[in-house]
């Protein structure tokens, strides 16, 4: 089929085909150990719930303005203000369907072919394939395991060129963990200012930061709004992935440019999710640290797990829900597993019943990403199986 140059530019998104892969192995009986899913375990709290079940009764299922209900708006303003310290208006404000969409939508109105866009690596998967869907070139930026993947301002000055238009920083970063110290932050921000770029800040995950690293905003800085976009979603913080909420923060002409471009595409997020979010906004937020220090736990063992395997070593991760092991030890010599980690993950998957993401889709070869939104028995039985699978190379080899 004949199809756009636009669309043949990009893949089905890594992470995805991983879940499916695993989905269809567990229709067929299997117990997998499922480190796959970028997605809390927990259910969305029941009073986000109930609010959801109230919009339905009270008829809240029509069209909404294209850019959110002015309440939504308004909150997400505030909280934001009241979390992370920022200072928008509803005006400089949109709801869109999910973080992805946020970001799919900043970058399709502010660059294009010709234009370069700054990417540390490892990155999300769906940065480079959003870029590359607008005609414009990902830059990649390589953070190390021994800085904690911390971006640093000295690296992106060197990759900043004159066609350099945008940064996309995300902190806690998907796949790595890794926090962007927020000294080192208002760096890059400087640097973004003297050269006139966008700085996107990604923080889809700001809420879960772990001792003694605390959620930060870039958009808390002085003077920030001239170069700072924000990508927020309510799916991490408040267990609602399924909900597609999510929400920029600009100065208000981008924002209305956002609004224009949903008026032609999705037009509203849906009516009932964006009476949920309100209440996940304007609510107690009891939940949240609930959850982190579940996450924190689970952090402990697979790290100290991962670490006990032959060939494999992990790193603590800052933020975010993932372990991202080191498993290049596997890769080379006479007896390598795999050619690379997406080999390996099908490896794991088909032979382990271990479900995971390799780095190569993250842009870090070597590596694996283990999502431990899963709960600690499950955790265990992953580890065994993973110490099976690599202590038999191991002894093997
Ligand atoms: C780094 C990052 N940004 C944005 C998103 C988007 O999340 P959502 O579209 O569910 O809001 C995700 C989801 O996995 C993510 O990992």
């Amino acid at each position: 089929m004949k199809l756009t140059d636009r669309i043949n530019r990009i893949q089905i998104s890594p992470t995805a085909a991983v879940i499916t892969a695993a989905d269809q192995l567990k229709a067929k009986g299997l117990d997998i150990a499922d480190f796959g899913p970028g997605e809390p375990d927990f259910p969305t709290p029941d009073h986000i719930k109930q609010a959801a079940i109230e919009a339905i009764h009270g008829n809240k299922t029509k069209y909404t303005p294209t850019g959110g209900i002015m309440p939504l708006r308004e909150a997400i303003s505030a909280w934001h203000q009241r979390e992370l310290n920022s200072n928008y208006e509803a005006k400089e404000c949109v709801v869109t369907v999910g973080g992805k969409h946020a970001i799919f939508n900043v970058a399709s109105v502010l660059v294009q072919a010709g234009d370069e866009v700054i990417i540390p690596a490892p990155y999300w998967v769906s940065f480079p394939d959003i870029v590359k869907y607008t005609g414009a070139t990902p830059v990649y930026v390589q953070t190390s395991v021994e800085d904690g993947f911390a971006v640093r301002a000295d690296a992106i000055e060197k990759a900043l060129t004159a066609k350099t238009r945008l940064l996309i920083l995300n902190s806690p970063s998907n796949p790595s963990g890794g926090v962007t110290p927020p000294d080192e932050y208002q760096k890059i921000l400087a640097i973004c200012r003297k050269n006139n770029v966008w700085l996107m800040g990604d923080e889809c995950y700001s809420h879960f930061t772990y001792d003694p690293n605390k959620p930060f905003s870039i958009a808390s800085a002085k003077d920030s709004k001239d170069h700072v976009i924000i990508i927020g979603s309510v799916s991490k913080t408040f267990a609602m992935t399924g909900w597609r909420i999510g929400y920029t923060l600009g100065p208000a002409p981008l924002i209305q440019a956002l609004i224009k471009l949903q008026s032609q595409s999705t037009s509203n997020p849906t009516s009932i999710a964006q009476y949920a979010a309100l209440a996940a906004m304007t609510g107690t937020m009891d939940t949240v640290p609930v959850m982190l220090a579940e996450y924190a736990k689970r952090r402990k063992r697979i790290v100290e797990g991962l670490n006990a395997i032959p060939g494999v070593k992990c790193g603590q991760p800052g933020g975010a829900f993932y372990a991202f092991p080191d498993v290049s030890a596997h890769l080379s010599g006479p007896h390598a597993l795999a050619k690379d980690t997406t080999e390996l993950a099908t490896l794991l998957l088909d032979k382990a019943c271990v479900a995971l993401v390799g780095g190569d889709a993250f842009g870090a070869p070597g590596y694996l990403r283990i999502s431990y939104a899963t709960s600690l028995d499950r955790i265990e039985e992953g580890l065994r199986r993973l110490d099976r699978f690599f202590s038999r190379a191991e002894a093997a080899a």
